[in-house]
């Protein structure tokens, strides 16, 4: 036989090899592959070496090194194929190792400002306020008129205010601007004596700064019952600043107007040695009773409201209430 021959048988018993190993999926395949190509009888292999005693004394010593080197690989082939099909060596039960840590599953949590917002209704609740909820989309109604804030009112202006392209009657609907129509929601549909706390969004185009945004959040406070002073009033507000804060705070009352109290304030907290503009509030104005239909000679009550951002941002000693909005990981975890 001449060596051209022998190289040819050669290769193509490892091309074969080479298919059948690559293609064995379990350990029998394997193990057949083996028996056909490397098996000590039988096999091809075998077969092969025996041609190389019909070669001349001249070609033997090259068809021999092809012959050990085409073995090597064909062996190498095999362990592999071994290796894959019984995971490394060992079974495959063994090579999952449960002492290995587990994924951690990553848990969300509760945004900074959801949990004020719940915070301050168990506070509230305490007082026995109940909380309610009213539409971001409102009518000027509830938003500006049953509040004695009239058409000629500047903070009716459309630039104080996003109104929507959609009107219910001639009126076109707005994003509410204030939680104070809660207040209106509420009276128009129950009795006195009421004690509600409502805390949701409230939208006004003012640039964002430090101190506020576009889209902030309000706590509404109404307590309408017989007999109700602005000593009852100044006596919630500490209450809720000194379960939220947390220690002695201290409130202070400034003259103030808003068209849907009378006397009005804004009142400010002292915590950490400094005073805190944080809300508006007073007597709700007989104006606003008779327009729910109650009666100013019988009953009385007092509001307030202020700003969700700004309390939590004292609390957490956050300088920029932008930060609860801007969506970085790193600031939420922290909460
Ligand atoms: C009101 O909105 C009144 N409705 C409050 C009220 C309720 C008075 C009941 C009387 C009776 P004012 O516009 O001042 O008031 O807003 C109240 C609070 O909301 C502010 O003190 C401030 O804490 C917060 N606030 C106002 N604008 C923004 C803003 N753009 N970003 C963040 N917080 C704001």
């Amino acid at each position: 036989m001449a060596i051209g021959g022998f190289l040819e048988e050669m290769g193509r018993l490892t091309d074969d090899a080479r298919t059948a190993l690559e293609a064995a999926a379990d350990e029998p395949a394997v193990e057949r592959a083996r028996v056909e190509f490397l098996g000590a009888r039988s096999g091809r292999l075998k077969a092969i070496q025996k041609l190389l005693s019909g070669l001349s004394a001249a070609d033997r010593p090259a068809a021999g090194r092809h012959f050990n080197e085409a073995k090597g690989a064909i062996t190498a082939l095999l362990a592999a194929a071994q290796a894959r099909v019984t995971g490394g060596g060992r079974s495959r039960v063994e090579a999952i190792d449960v002492t290995l840590p587990g994924d951690a599953v990553r848990l969300g949590h509760v945004h900074p400002i959801t949990q004020t917002i719940r915070r301050v209704q168990e506070i509230m609740s305490r007082l026995g306020f109940e909380s309610v909820d009213g539409p971001e989309v409102e009518d000027q109604w509830h938003n500006f008129e049953a509040l004695a804030i009239g058409p000629e009112h500047p903070a009716r202006d459309p630039l104080d205010n996003f109104y929507l392209a959609v009107a219910r009657g001639a009126d076109p609907l707005l994003l509410r601007s204030q939680t104070s129509t809660v207040q209106i929601r509420v009276m128009e549909r129950r009795r006195p004596p009421l004690r509600i706390v409502s805390l949701g969004r409230v939208y006004r185009p003012d640039t964002a700064d430090a101190t506020h945004y576009p889209m902030f959040h309000q706590v509404e406070g109404l307590l309408i019952e017989k007999g109700t002073t602005m000593a009852h009033l100044k006596s919630v507000l500490r209450f809720l600043a000194s379960s939220y804060l947390g220690g002695d705070v201290h409130v202070r009352f400034r003259p103030s107007f808003f068209p849907f109290t009378e006397p009005s304030v804004e009142f400010d907290m002292e915590w950490g040695g400094r005073w805190i503009e944080m809300g508006g509030a007073g007597m709700v104005d007989p104006a606003v009773l008779e327009a729910v239909g109650y009666d100013p000679a019988e009953t009385s009550g007092f509001a307030f409201g202020l700003g969700v951002e700004r309390m939590a941002a004292r609390r957490y000693g956050v300088a920029d209430i932008r930060d609860f909005y801007r969506n970085d990981v790193r600031f939420l975890q922290q909460f």
